[in-house]
């Protein structure tokens, strides 16, 4: 019997009461704290919320035998959930990165064989160590960043075996490392640059060819594409996203990223469990999406990185969608493991409030990887996933920007992350 016991935060954020569906509107911003805040949780699973003082008097016989942290001063909030990741990747592309400051866009350096072909060479390149050691890198930095949880995307293999070689690497990554992967097959990220001349036979590839092998081995709970102009079309992306539905893979969709492409309106009629990116949807598409329960996930970093217009969230938000913020972390876009930095742009970006944000990297992300049953709320049942941070207060967290509060991450009742060190 393991009882670890948490006690005494300056603010424990429960963000508790939304795991039936995703926070919306006002109830956005209930991240339901308690000021002395205690935990207790008993072989993984949270057993007791509440203050200090109710915890410590009812629950006394199984503190003595506890494990305590001592959260005085600090405060801590469920682990931080990051639902829209291309973590598994080989390579970096700094030199894009110099190549857009002169001036280059983003689709002028991909149209041109660059961007995610880059890293589709690289990863194509890379034998699965490899790519599972650099990934492996990138989650113990998002560990000590404070996230238990990632969603993690294939998408740079684009042939059936380096698609199935990425979302391998997911897999063991998800039974090795202490943060979980839901996996998804993005196999339609990209049209490889041999097979420009004929798009829809590679759309028949991903259809005929890797989602029947994907659904097999079981190797993605969800099915993503990537909706834009130069890439797939909405229609392409229908197809793709519809006959995923029919090996029970869950539809999401990268949409209007670049250019309003009429991919919010797809999420909403397909009924994508979210939508991501939007930084150009239209008020239509906003209003089907509020209408048809599709998450609007928001990914500020790439915005800021591509030095583009940011997503409009406030809009979002207010239009009733429930929204979840991520990193998007990937070698082109964001290339960021720090979803404290997009709580900070959340905020000062696109008119969120910090416990709006919060909400969003919480419990609406967890909903947007459907795994609102288990995480992303601190709750008698759920798993005892928890992030302390080294700042009084809430606000402190996305008003400090550019740091990494973390001081020390629970993972399933397990302290893996002790004074900002990760231990094994
Ligand atoms: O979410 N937009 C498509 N995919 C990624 C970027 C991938 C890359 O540039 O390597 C994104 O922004
Ligand atoms: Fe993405």
């Amino acid at each position: 019997m393991s009882v670890l016991y948490i006690k005494n935060a300056a603010e424990l954020i429960t963000v508790k009461g939304h795991s039936d569906g995703p926070a919306k509107k006002e109830a956005m911003s209930e991240i339901g704290i308690i000021e002395n805040g205690s935990v207790l949780s008993e072989n993984g699973k949270i057993i007791a919320v509440g203050t200090d003082a109710e915890i410590s008097k009812e629950y006394a016989a199984k503190i003595a035998d506890a494990e305590v942290i001592d959260a005085t001063g600090r405060i801590v909030t469920p682990g931080l959930v990051d639902p829209h990741t291309h973590i598994v990747y080989a390579g970096t592309r700094e030199n894009e990165y110099a190549m857009r400051l002169q001036g280059q866009t983003y689709m002028e350096i991909m149209n041109a064989g660059g961007g995610i072909h880059a890293t589709t060479r690289a990863t194509q390149k890379a034998s699965f160590d490899e790519l599972y050691e650099q990934s492996n890198e990138r989650l113990d930095k998002m560990l000590l960043n404070g996230i238990t949880t990632i969603e993690a995307k294939s998408g740079y293999g684009l042939t059936t075996e380096h698609e199935l070689k990425q979302l391998e690497v997911a897999k063991k990554l998800n039974e090795d490392h202490y943060i979980n992967l839901v996996s998804t097959f993005m196999g339609a990220h990209a049209v490889p640059l041999d097979q420009k001349e004929n798009p829809e036979a590679f759309v028949d590839t991903v259809i005929n060819e890797m989602l029947p092998v994907v659904a097999e081995k079981k190797l993605a709970e969800f099915n993503d594409v990537f909706c834009e102009r130069d890439v797939f079309t909405p229609e392409q992306s229908r197809r793709i996203l519809e006959a995923g539905k029919k090996y029970g893979l869950k539809p999401k969709i990268h949409a209007d990223e670049i250019e309003s492409y009429g991919g919010s309106e797809t999420a909403a009629e397909v009924k994508a469990v979210s939508a991501e990116h939007l930084l150009r949807a239209s008020d239509k598409g906003i209003q089907m999406m509020a209408e048809n329960d599709v998450i609007g996930v928001l990914l500020p970093g790439t915005a800021f990185f591509l030095m583009a217009d940011y997503a409009e969230a406030r809009k979002m938000i207010d239009s009733g969608m429930a929204v979840a913020l991520s990193t998007d972390a990937n070698p082109g876009s964001s290339p960021t493991l720090s979803l404290q930095f997009i709580m900070n742009l959340g905020c000062l970006n696109m008119g969120m409030t910090p416990e709006e944000v919060i909400t969003a990297t919480t419990i609406n992300s967890a909903h947007a990887i459907d795994a609102a049953d288990r995480i992303g709320s601190i709750e008698v049942g759920k798993d005892a996933d928890f992030t302390m941070f080294d700042v009084k207060n809430h606000l402190m967290l996305s008003y400090q920007y550019g740091m990494n509060h973390t001081h020390s991450v629970v993972k399933k009742g397990k302290v893996v992350v002790a004074d900002r060190h990760i231990l094994n």
